[in-house]
């Protein structure tokens, strides 16, 4: 098999670590920082990613702070939107598939079950609204797209929720957590896997994919979780989205359906209890 040359943007983040810890002899990769490549800087992502000619973009850069969005608008659409449609771009110039990164916030809508990929998509806060623009962007410019939304992302690299909660829960005797937010955490590493499973066995897949970890839970049960491994004695109440009152609006019903990525995948998606777990073992002095 010839070996594939995988170009990974925004490199630094908490999923673009994550790939830089990969060793695999069927790939060659070159990654990429915000300071080696902006993508919002049109002139140099068609230079650079036209140098390095890659059989395939992995797109892991994105302006992610959720409430900070809501003042700095321009900001997130041109890294979310801008960027992500600049990438199209040189992607479809040279027929190079592009892997993107989005997220269930895109959705937000009420609903009793599952959220799957052909569901309505009605995002009230910015980031959510950027991230949509950028899928649509992609969409536009190049058939030759993978769209992977990703809910609660976690992991050994970056900012996270799980190493947050291990840090107040070691420093508080007691916590407010919102209990009334539905969803599904996804660890970095499985996440990782599964594009790489899909890259090796289905290569010319195209489209929008939900991508989470088995099982749905709360951010409340999430944190109850990791106390209880971690054996973290910190009391936890719940509180509900509106009475912890954040500036950007959050759904309440993240829980998306895997049915279509699981079909492609060698492998069953863990449970988020296993994989959180499996976590919190790699991350093992901390704790
Ligand atoms: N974190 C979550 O809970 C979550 C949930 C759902 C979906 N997602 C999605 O998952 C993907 C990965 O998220 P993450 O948690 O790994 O994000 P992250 O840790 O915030 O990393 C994002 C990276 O993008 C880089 N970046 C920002 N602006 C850039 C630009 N103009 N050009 C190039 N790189 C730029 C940042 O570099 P600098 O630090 O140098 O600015 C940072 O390294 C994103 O698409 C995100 O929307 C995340």
């Amino acid at each position: 098999m010839k070996i594939k040359h995988i170009v990974v943007t925004g490199a630094n983040g908490q999923l673009g670590q994550e790939f830089q810890k990969l060793r695999h002899e069927d790939f060659r990769f070159t990654f990429l920082g915000s300071i080696e490549l902006d993508i919002t800087n049109s002139s140099d992502v068609t230079n650079t990613i036209s140098t390095l000619n890659p059989d395939i973009i992995i797109n892991c850069a994105a302006y992610t702070a959720v409430d900070q969005a809501e003042q700095e608008v321009n900001e997130a659409f041109s890294i979310n939107d801008h960027g992500a449609n600049n990438l199209a771009i040189i992607a479809e110039q040279l027929q190079t598939k592009l892997i993107h990164i989005s997220t269930d916030y895109v959705y937000h809508i009420d609903k009793d079950s599952p959220l799957i990929e052909s569901d309505s998509c009605n995002p009230l806060g910015i980031y959510g609204k950027s991230k949509r623009a950028g899928e649509l962007s992609i969409i536009s410019q190049l058939d030759n797209h993978l769209i992977i939304r990703v809910s609660w992302l976690y992991g050994a690299q970056g900012n996270n929720f799980v190493k947050t909660m291990i840090k107040l829960g070691m420093e508080r005797e007691e916590l407010n957590i919102v209990s009334d937010q539905y969803g599904a955490p996804t660890y970095s590493r499985d996440l990782v896997r599964a594009i790489i499973d899909i890259i090796q066995t289905r290569s010319k897949i195209t489209g929008i994919y939900n991508y989470c970890n088995r099982g749905k839970t709360t951010w409340m049960e999430f944190a109850k979780e990791i106390f209880d491994y971690c054996k973290i004695e910190c009391k936890v109440s719940g509180i509900s989205t509106s009475a912890y009152g954040a500036p950007a609006p959050r759904p309440l019903w993240s829980v998306m359906s895997t049915d279509k990525i699981q079909n492609l995948l060698s492998k069953e998606i863990p449970h988020w209890k296993e994989s959180l777990a499996d976590c919190l073992e790699e991350l093992g002095p901390m704790t």
